[in-house]
């Protein structure tokens, strides 16, 4: 079997007949039920049946059924027509709007109904409950075990508060035991479909055991290998963030262009630019929650582009949003430590980022001043910041750069340590905003009760431990 054959299209630009191409016998692969045949599962039944599974589609609109069931595309989408109708000429596809029966004469059900905003502006539930139900009515009369696999795009929690529970209360089976569910967001591009089926960005799974994790990855083995798989809530969560994600990067885009045309720079010259640098700008620097940003150039910049928007008079929504938001992370931390009012606090980390003694519009700082504002006790310890006449004119520097921080700058040489060790010895609450390795190996070895609030992810596998607290995790 060749990937490379079966991921091109063939010199006419039809897809290449790949069924014969899957490894094993095509009786012991799993048979699949597609409830709901619009964009999404009307693509999934072609391409399935394209890599040799028989396919069942489902839906409520006898139009689509019959569509389908004819071999023609319901709707606009390379590629899509030429599959269907091979499909139902090699007897792998079949549709009905009898969606239960779909369920009962199929081994996996995957879950593709529509979840539009609902009044309130939340998601519409109705299609997703609907669909459950009469899976669940399937499988009361239907032996052995089943997969559901959910495919609508809805917040986080619905797989299991709502499809398990619709399917349990209707089958009288019991999840894990007599079905199992995953949680498997769809990433196709309406457009170019077929063909994000056969090269996807990613495949990701949730699953609600092994069984069914396993099950479903090798249901997608042959067009992507390295399956990601995570928790059902993980998975839920990723399709809302990618979908905000590509809805930020246009907008974003789209504001640079407004500001530039509006200044006579060419957009275009700027972004063909921008989206060379994978190293900062298109890469996963930046992109995992943690503290506020800081420094000497973000916040400065950002206020400089805010304003010659302004100057110009072009509204950039997005840009002007970012400072705000900053603020809000720096007073989410400042909840956390205030939840401890009257222990003693100690910081690990003052600079505005590791490796750098640069305290200009470090987030730590807006910490502190809240906290001496309030006579709270706190000590410090950052390795680069030693109080020496060198650090004194960096102080000096603060208390006119940045007036707020005043009092702050003629305290600090008074409540900073020599040591890690000297801030943990006299603290209740370490708070850390530098993630370093001496960082890491004090707060795993420290003494029993100091609470823990830490601000930059120290560790990947979250500490299970009461005393720890992540400000986004
Ligand atoms: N369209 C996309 O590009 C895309 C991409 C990724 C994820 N999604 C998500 O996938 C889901 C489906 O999207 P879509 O664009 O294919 O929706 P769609 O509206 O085109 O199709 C949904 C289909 O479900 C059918 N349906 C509704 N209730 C049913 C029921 N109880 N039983 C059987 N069929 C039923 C409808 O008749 C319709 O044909 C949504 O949650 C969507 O957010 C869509």
């Amino acid at each position: 079997m060749s990937n490379a054959v079966m991921k091109q299209p063939d010199s006419g630009g039809t897809w290449v007949h790949t069924g014969d191409l899957v490894a094993g016998d095509i009786n012991l692969r799993p048979s699949i039920s597609v409830i709901g045949l619009g964009y999404v599962g009307a693509v999934s039944v072609a391409c399935f049946a394209n890599l040799g599974f028989r396919m069942v589609g489902a839906d409520v609109v006898e139009a689509k059924v019959e569509s389908i069931s004819n071999g023609v595309s319901p709707i606009v989408e390379e590629g899509l027509e030429t599959l269907l109708r091979d499909g139902v000429s090699r007897g792998l596809i079949e549709a009905t709007t009898d969606v239960e029966e779909s369920v009962r004469q199929t081994d996996i059900t995957f879950l593709s109904v529509g979840t539009p905003t609902a009044a309130d502006g939340g998601c519409d539930m109705k299609y997703v409950r609907a669909a459950a139900q009469s899976i669940g009515r399937a499988l009361k009369d239907k032996d052995g075990y089943h997969l559901i696999v959910m495919r609508c795009s809805v917040p986080p929690g619905t797989t299991m508060s709502v499809v398990v529970p619709e399917v349990e209360a209707a089958s009288g089976k019991e999840l894990d035991v007599g079905f199992g569910v995953c949680f498997n967001p769809e990433f196709l591009r309406e457009g170019v479909a077929v063909n994000d089926f056969y090269n996807p960005p990613k495949t990701v799974i949730g699953a609600s055991n092994p069984r069914a994790a396993a099950q479903l990855a090798a249901v997608y083995r042959v067009v992507d290998e390295k399956v990601l798989m995570c928790s059902i809530t993980g998975a839920e969560m990723v399709k809302y963030i990618d979908n905000v994600w590509h809805a930020a990067k246009v907008t974003f885009a789209n504001e640079v262009g407004r500001l530039c045309k509006a200044v006579e720079v060419d957009s275009h010259e700027v972004m063909n630019i921008f989206v060379q640098d994978t190293k900062l700008n298109l890469s996963p620097y930046y992109l995992k929650p943690g503290f506020a940003f800081g420094g000497s150039c973000l916040p400065k910049e950002v206020r400089a582009v805010e304003h010659l928007a302004e100057a110009y008079q072009i509204k950039t929504p997005l840009f002007d949003s970012l400072m705000a938001s900053n603020k809000l992370q720096i007073e989410e931390g400042l909840k956390m430590v205030r939840r401890f009012a009257g222990k003693r606090i100690g910081f690990l980390g003052v600079a505005f980022k590791c490796d750098t003694d640069d305290l200009r519009e470090s987030p730590a700082l807006e910490l502190m001043a809240a906290l001496l504002q309030e006579d709270q006790q706190f000590s410090a310890f950052d390795p680069n910041l030693r109080v020496s006449s060198s650090t004194r004119s960096h102080f000096e520097y603060m208390r006119h750069a940045r007036p707020h921080l005043a009092n702050l700058m003629d305290k600090l040489p008074e409540v900073l340590r020599p040591s890690i060790d000297d801030v943990l010895d006299s603290c209740d609450v370490v708070v850390v905003s530098h993630a370093r390795d001496d960082y890491r190996r004090a707060i795993l070895h420290r003494r029993k009760g100091i609470q823990v609030i830490d601000l930059v992810r120290l560790f990947a596998e979250l500490p299970d431990d009461p005393d720890y607290h992540g400000i986004s995790w």
